[in-house]
């Protein structure tokens, strides 16, 4: 599993918890320099120890737009690549709306055969505004399914919503879905197993729908760790 965009890595840790505590299986990366991510969050530090001692890989500086050029990602193909609430760091839809499109298209040219993309939004303006479907689309991922991400288990896991400035007005992260995306040709079959994952599990929907459903462990995915510096930005809420 690639995570991309995480925040202060309590995500990652969360996901590493509710999959038995490997996270041999896990790629997990921010966008920003680990110096940032250090001084943007306290928790981060604590966070990014938990997941190497779990056997996760820790890469920061990776731009969710360029994924398939990541030298450290070895060219590797991933069967789940999960970004929860992208977010540039600007309010403007259509800089949000790029992200998203240049993500889609990236992560399609990483995603294993039969492998899914699942993004989490807000689910008000503007965040609906940008059209995380039809974007996906045009990189020729269909939508399988959506859930409402309640991420009571992620949140009792420890995950906590990050905000790309780390003072900026915080949100509820229960108004908010979980778009699960497929190839056109796989989104199909995703679809069918979707929905047997949801009948099989006793875990929340969208735990259900991230973690393999043959035994809620994470996807095999390639390791390494290598940080690549990003220009400091300056951002807004
Ligand atoms: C609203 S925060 C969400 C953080 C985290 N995923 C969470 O759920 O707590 C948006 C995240 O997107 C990241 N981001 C912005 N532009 C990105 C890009 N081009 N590639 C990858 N991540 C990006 C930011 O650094 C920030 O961590």
């Amino acid at each position: 599993m690639l995570l991309v965009g995480d925040g202060d890595f309590s995500l990652a840790v969360a996901m590493v918890r509710l999959a038995g505590g490997d996270g041999s299986r896990l790629v997990a990366t921010s966008y920003d320099y680990a110096e940032d991510v250090r001084d943007k969050y306290k928790q981060a530090e604590s966070n990014i120890r938990a997941l190497e001692k779990a056997g996760a890989s820790v890469l920061h500086g990776v731009d969710g737009r360029r994924l398939h050029r990541k030298k450290e990602l070895r060219g590797e193909l991933f069967d789940r690549i999960v970004f929860f609430f992208p977010h540039s760091g600007q309010q403007r839809v259509h800089v949000n709306r790029l992200l998203l499109s240049e993500f889609f298209s990236s992560a399609a040219r990483v995603l294993a055969p039969g492998g899914e993309v699942h993004v989490a939004l807000k689910t008000f303006a503007p965040y609906i505004h940008w059209n995380a479907p039809g974007a996906a689309a045009a990189a020729g991922l269909d939508l399988v399914v959506q859930h409402p991400l309640a991420s009571l288990q992620l949140r009792e896991h420890g995950y906590i919503h990050r905000t790309t400035d780390p003072n900026a007005v915080k949100f509820r992260s229960v108004d908010s879905m979980l778009y699960v995306f497929a190839k056109s040709a796989a989104a199909e079959a995703a679809a069918a197993s979707s929905k047997k994952r949801r009948a099989a599990t006793s875990t929340s929907t969208e735990i259900a729908a991230i973690l393999d459903a043959a035994g809620g462990t994470l996807f095999p995915v390639a390791l390494s760790a290598e940080a690549r510096p990003i220009k400091r930005r300056k951002l807004l809420p």
